[in-house]
């Protein structure tokens, strides 16, 4: 999709459902409509008084002398006051009955299982904590965790807190280059790894990829692993430590620093329009003030729920509900290391009834997975636990969201759609479950101190129903504060294209009771299976290839992933066949990683560009969805014949 200049986007989908909250679940919730309203109206009179108050919710060692100085560029959130986000996941619920909670719940894909309770989890951190002073980690180093999705990788996150060391926590499905460039970037200098993870009941490799990874690093002293698996793996001497062996001796005694407010809590890389990976960083006070809150107004969290976010903690979704939010909040999440169709497609079903989830908060790409199983699925299981469903990563298709009220949620549970970025850190337009009617395929309505538009390329709003670009108007607390490193490439990102808003990168339309409809990116990143992938990252990936020339990478409308990769590649000589076919799409698979896998390889003579020289993606969308029909081998003269086609059809 694109914006055009200073044109408005053309919205076709209509919906006319609308499901307000069951009155039970309303009668119940944490924020009521009379609460909502109050904190609707005190945040648009009183932004900052707003957030201050909000802010009490938090554990400071020392107050904020100021809640907000300086803008978009250079915000500081409650500076002044200190805090530790450790301190607020774990030792404030210490004193009270929570102690005896469980903090995680984690099934392996295995089956095995642990629950950690909040005093657990509290003193393997401080032992954590302890075992990276030992080996030289100080407040502000960066550390580095490229982990499956087990408690160790809750329990080094926070330990990083605890000491002030911020996290760079990178997806285990990233090869070893993608790694490399992240290490190197952030400075790294310490790796926390495990030798390998279940996926699908394969053993997916770790260790082995930071090996390798290191070959490039330019700081990295060393490596903690986790054995999870009991794969093979080589240890370095004086480089590489087992985890457990580090453990076994260390102390339970570790305070948790006393932090500004604005101390960095973590990088976590995300995929721009242009090559390099932006480390968005998120800073302590605010990141937790808004993961905090919306997880208590939006999930509805109370003391006897189970939640469960199955987001991988690689992603900022994980980051954000399943570790810092639930626990700032003293909840039971739940943690779930494997694939959702192992050992048969039942397997999140099965566990929703073997734990009785209560909440459960998933993603639109998951849930056409769900309705492509089948049915049968969900219906062998006990499902009557569940109170709420969840979604996040892209728009949901209204019918993925009617097949997920009635057979997950069995038009019983308020579905909360959830819109946010690894930029925002926390949730910004979403349905309070017991306020907000709900329409299928709308995030609905920001929440309080949230102000978003829909503009013009220029920056004039636009009227309902009319599609634009998503912005936000003022500074909210969890907004990442810099790209790491590239100051200057942040505020061209994000502050430069409409002046005096945040600019998201999303196309959306308001309509006439001040719903959201965001329609997806206007950038070039694509959104495949819930996440960002950057176009030029994957052509800069293809051209490193000796055959390739040069590549042109687009997105398509796709069943399961929502968007599919289809890659356009000219070759330096030769006509391409099924062999070199594969040969790329494994070439881009080790240097970006499976999920970044490319669902169609075309081969052609030339890319179409403009006379400025950017490649016509449109053209290329259209061609990659199968409106255009072309031969085989395009050249620029077919594409030019497609270019005249539609401009007579358009007029
Ligand atoms: C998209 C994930 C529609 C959007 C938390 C955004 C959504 C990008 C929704 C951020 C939603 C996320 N409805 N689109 N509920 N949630 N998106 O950084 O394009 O991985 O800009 O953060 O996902 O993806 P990210």
């Amino acid at each position: 999709m694109s914006a055009g200049s200073g044109q408005a986007i053309e919205s076709v989908l209509k919906e006319g459902r609308s499901f307000p909250p069951p009155a039970d679940f309303a009668a119940q919730a944490n924020v009521t409509p009379t609460h909502y309203d109050e904190m609707w109206r005190r945040a648009k009179d009183d932004p900052e008084g707003f957030w201050g108050e909000q802010a009490e919710n938090l554990h400071w060692f020392k107050k904020w002398d100021t809640v907000l100085q300086g803008g978009f560029a250079d915000a500081r959130w409650f500076a002044g006051g200190k805090l530790n986000a450790s301190y607020n996941c774990l030792d404030r619920h210490l004193d009270s009955w929570r102690k005896n909670k469980a903090a995680i719940v984690w099934e392996g894909e295995p089956g095995d299982t642990r629950v950690l309770r909040y005093q657990d989890l509290h003193r393997e951190v401080c032992k954590f904590a302890n075992v990276l002073k030992s080996l030289g980690v100080k407040t502000g180093d960066r550390v580095t965790l490229y982990m499956p999705m087990i408690p160790e990788l809750a329990i080094a996150m926070l330990a990083c807190a605890r000491i002030g060391a911020p996290h760079s926590i990178i997806f285990g499905g990233f090869s070893a280059d993608a790694i490399a460039d992240r290490n190197n970037d952030a400075q790294s200098k310490l790796v926390v790894t495990a030798d390998a993870g279940w996926r699908r009941g394969k053993q997916i490799e770790l260790k082995g990829k930071v090996d390798e990874s290191l070959q490039r690093s330019t700081s990295v002293q060393k490596v903690v692993v986790v054995r999870r698996t009991g794969a093979d793996v080589d240890m370095k001497p004086d480089r590489d430590y087992w985890w457990h062996e580090l453990m076994e001796g260390a102390s339970t005694d570790c305070d948790a620093e006393s932090l500004d407010a604005e101390h960095p809590l973590y990088i976590l890389y995300t995929s721009g329009s242009t090559g390099k990976p932006k480390g968005v960083l998120h800073t302590t006070g605010g990141y937790l003030l808004g993961t905090t809150m919306t997880t208590r107004w939006v999930f509805d969290l109370k003391d006897n729920d189970t939640y469960w976010c199955t987001a991988d903690i690689g992603w900022v979704t994980g980051h954000s509900y399943i570790v810092y939010g639930p626990l700032s909040n003293g909840a039971t999440t739940l943690m779930y290391e494997g694939a959702p169709n192992w050992p048969d497609e039942g397997r999140f079903w099965q566990i929703v009834e073997k734990y009785g989830v209560n909440i459960f908060y998933t993603a639109p790409t998951a849930i056409r997975a769900f309705i492509k199983w089948g049915d049968a699925w969900p219906g062998k299981y006990d499902l009557t636990s569940l109170r709420l469903l969840g979604t996040v990563g892209e728009p949901i298709n209204p019918e993925a969201w009617m097949w997920y009220h009635r057979t997950i949620g069995q038009e019983r549970c308020p579905i909360v759609d959830t819109w946010w970025q690894t930029e925002t850190g926390a949730i910004m337009i979403s349905p309070l479950p017991g306020v907000t009617a709900t329409k299928p395929g709308s995030c609905t309505k920001p929440l309080p101190g949230v102000v978003p538009d829909i503009v013009t390329e220029s920056g004039e709003s636009l009227p309902d129903n009319q599609g634009g670009l998503l912005v936000m108007r003022q500074p909210w607390p969890s907004m990442l504060r810099t790209l790491w490193g590239d100051h200057e490439r942040f505020v061209e990102t994000y502050l430069s294209k409409i002046e005096g808003c945040y600019f998201a990168g999303d196309g959306a339309r308001r309509d006439e009771d001040g719903y959201y409809w965001v329609m997806g990116r206007v950038d070039d990143v694509l959104n495949v299976a819930g996440h960002r992938l950057s176009t030029m990252e994957l052509e800069s990936a293809l051209v490193s290839h000796p055959g390739v020339a040069e590549a042109a990478v687009v997105g398509y409308p796709h069943d399961l992933k929502g968007e599919g990769i289809c890659c356009f590649v000219t070759l330096k000589t030769g006509e391409g066949g099924e062999e070199l076919k594969k040969e790329l799409i494994d070439h881009v698979r080790t240097q970006i990683g499976a999920i970044a896998t490319p669902d169609q390889i075309r081969f052609a003579a030339s890319v179409p560009k403009t006379r400025s020289g950017k490649i016509m993606r449109r053209l290329l969308r259209d061609i990659a969805a199968g409106k255009e029909t072309i031969g085989d081998t395009t050249t620029l003269e077919d594409y030019g014949v497609l270019a005249k086609l539609r401009e007579e059809s358009e007029g």
